[in-house]
C-alpha cells in the first residue's frame, strides 16, 4: 500500500481550506459514546486513521459503530460484550485507555493495556492511574502481559488533584465521575477547549459536570441519554499546519470555522511575526504573507499558552524568518523528531541548552534529574530549501515535514503517511486544492 507523499515545493499556496472536526474531541465523544443509552449521533467526525482505529477498536468489542454520511457517525453500545481491549488494538491506539470508563460502567471491571500512540516522549499515565486510585478503584498491573486490570469496588467519589494536569486524564476521571452516587471532585485540571467540547456533550445528554477555573465537580448524574445529534468542534492544530503553511510559502489563504478563543494565543504570535492576520466573519480567518516574516521565539505550554501541538508548525514558519529563533518544547519530551529531517532539506536547526531554574516544576512531563533531555531547538532562517527523502516519525512532525517539502526546491519524498493521516483529513485534497503539488506514491 503506498505510504509516501511526493511533493513539489516552491509554490504559494492560496485558497480556502474547511477545517474537519478536532481529533482530540472526536476520540472521547466516540469513546463515551459507549456509556449512553441507546443511539448516539456525532457529527463533523474526521475520517482519519486514529478514528477509523478507534471504530474498529469498539466494534471488536462488540459495539455497533457506521458513518451515515462521510462525518457523521452513528454507535449503539448495547451490545457491548467484551471487558477486555485487544493488546493488537490497544497498542496502536494512545487513547484506548480511556475505555477504563466505559468498560468500568458497564462491566464494573475491565483489563486495559498501557497505551501506544505517537513517539513523543515515555507518555505514562501515572498521574492518571493514581487518579482511579484516589477515587476508589482498584488498578492493578501486570507487567509480564502489559495489562491494567481494575475494577469497582465502590461507586467512585471524593478527590482527586493532579500533580500535574493532564488532558486525556481529566477527561478519564471526568467520565469515571459520571458513575458516583456522590460527588466527585477533581483539581489542578488541564482547560483545553476540547475538554470543555467534551463537557457539553456530556451534559447535553443529562451527566451533572460543573467545570470552575481548574476543578472540575461532577454530581450525580442521570443515566446518559442523547436528546439531539452533537457536532463536535473544528481542529485547531489543523488550523496552525494550514495558517502557517500559508504564510511560509508566501501565500493566502482563509481557514475556517474556528473561534477565536480557540486560536487566541497563536493569532497573537503570528502578528508578533509579521504574518498578514484578517479576520474574515466570526469563524473564518485569512492569514497571509506581507512582506519580511520576524523571527519570534515560542514555549510551549497548556492552554491557554502556544499548545505543543503547534510548535513543529511553528518551527516551519520561522525556517523563513529573516534570523534565529527559539522552539522551547515544556509539555512533552521527544517532539523534535523533525528536527534532523528538517536538516535533509537544508535547514539550519541545531538543539541548545537553556538553563531552566526549577525543571521539575517548569516541564510537565516527569522530568529526571540524570537524564539528559533535548527540549530547546534554534532556528536561523532563510536557509535556502533543497528535495529529500524524508522519515515521520510522528503525526504533527508529520505535518511539519510535508509542509516544509511544499517550501523546498524540487520533489520531495516524505515516508509515512499514514502517521500524518492519523490526525488529518483529505490532506492531500486540501493542500491540492491551495494549489500545492502533492500526491501519495
Ligand atoms: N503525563 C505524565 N503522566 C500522566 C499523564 C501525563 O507524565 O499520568 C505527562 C505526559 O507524558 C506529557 C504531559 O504530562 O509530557 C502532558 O500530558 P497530557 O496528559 O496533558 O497529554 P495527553 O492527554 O497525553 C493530549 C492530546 C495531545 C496534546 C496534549 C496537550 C489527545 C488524544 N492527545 O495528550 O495531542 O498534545 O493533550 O494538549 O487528546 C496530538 O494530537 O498530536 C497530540 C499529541
Amino acid at each position: 500500500m503506498s505510504d509516501s507523499y511526493l511533493i513539489k515545493g516552491g509554490k504559494p499556496l492560496k485558497g480556502e481550506v474547511i477545517l474537519s472536526g478536532a481529533k482530540n474531541v472526536a476520540l472521547k465523544t466516540i469513546i463515551a459514546a459507549l456509556i449512553f443509552k441507546g443511539d448516539v449521533i456525532l457529527k463533523n467526525i474526521p475520517k482519519i486513521n486514529d478514528v477509523l482505529d478507534l471504530i474498529e477498536l469498539i466494534k471488536s468489542l462488540g459495539v455497533k459503530a457506521d458513518f451515515i454520511e462521510k462525518n457523521t457517525l452513528i454507535i449503539n453500545s448495547g451490545n457491548l460484550k467484551s471487558n477486555r481491549v485487544d493488546l493488537q488494538y490497544g497498542s496502536k491506539i494512545r487513547v484506548s485507555f480511556m475505555l477504563f470508563a466505559p468498560l468500568l460502567n458497564r462491566f464494573g471491571e475491565c483489563f486495559v493495556p498501557n497505551p501506544g500512540g505517537c513517539r513523543i516522549g515515555a507518555r505514562p499515565i501515572d498521574r492518571i492511574i493514581k487518579g482511579l486510585v484516589a477515587l476508589g478503584i482498584k488498578v492493578d498491573y501486570d507487567p509480564e502481559t502489559g495489562y491494567y486490570h481494575a475494577k469497582i469496588v465502590n461507586k467512585p467519589k471524593g478527590k482527586y488533584r493532579f500533580e500535574k494536569p493532564s488532558h486525556t486524564g481529566t477527561e478519564l476521571l471526568m467520565m469515571i465521575g459520571l458513575m458516583t452516587d456522590k460527588k466527585v471532585v477533581i483539581d489542578n485540571i488541564a482547560n483545553e477547549p476540547e475538554i470543555d467540547d467534551l463537557i457539553l456533550y456530556l451534559n447535553s445528554a443529562g451527566a451533572s459536570i460543573l467545570e470552575e477555573k481548574n476543578k472540575i465537580t461532577i454530581n450525580k448524574s442521570s443515566e446518559l441519554k442523547q436528546k439531539e445529534s452533537f457536532t463536535i468542534m473544528s481542529d485547531r492544530n489543523e488550523l496552525v499546519t494550514y495558517a502557517t503553511l500559508a504564510v511560509a510559502s508566501y501565500g493566502d489563504v482563509t481557514i475556517g470555522p474556528i473561534d477565536e478563543n480557540l486560536i487566541s494565543s497563536f493569532l497573537e504570535i503570528m502578528v508578533r511575526a509579521g504574518a498578514g492576520v484578517e479576520k474574515i466573519s466570526n469563524y473564518k480567518y485569512r492569514f497571509f504573507y506581507q512582506g519580511e516574516i520576524k523571527p519570534v521565539n515560542i514555549e510551549t505550554s497548556p492552554h491557554p499558552g502556544f499548545m505543543t501541538d503547534w510548535q513543529p508548525s511553528w518551527a516551519i514558519l520561522m525556517l523563513k524568518a529573516n534570523g534565529s529563533s527559539v522552539v522551547h518544547e515544556r509539555v512533552f519530551e521527544n517532539r523534535f523528531s523533525y528536527v534532523e529531517e528538517l536538516k535533509k532539506l537544508g535547514a539550519k536547526i541545531d538543539f541548545v541548552k537553556i538553563n531552566v531554574e526549577n525543571p521539575k516544576i517548569f516541564y510537565h512531563f516527569n522530568h529526571e534529574k540524570n537524564k539528559i533531555y533535548q527540549q530547546t531547538i534554534k532556528i536561523q532562517g532563510l536557509a535556502e530549501l533543497h528535495n529529500a527523502v524524508l522519515n515521520i516519525a510522528d503525526l504533527r512532525a508529520g505535518a511539519a515535514l510535508a509542509c516544509a517539502a511544499l517550501l523546498a526546491n524540487g520533489e520531495s519524498v516524505i515516508n509515512g503517511a499514514s502517521i500524518l493521516e492519523r490526525g488529518y483529513e483529505d490532506f492531500v485534497e486540501k493542500v491540492k486544492k491551495l494549489g500545492g503539488e502533492i500526491k501519495k506514491v
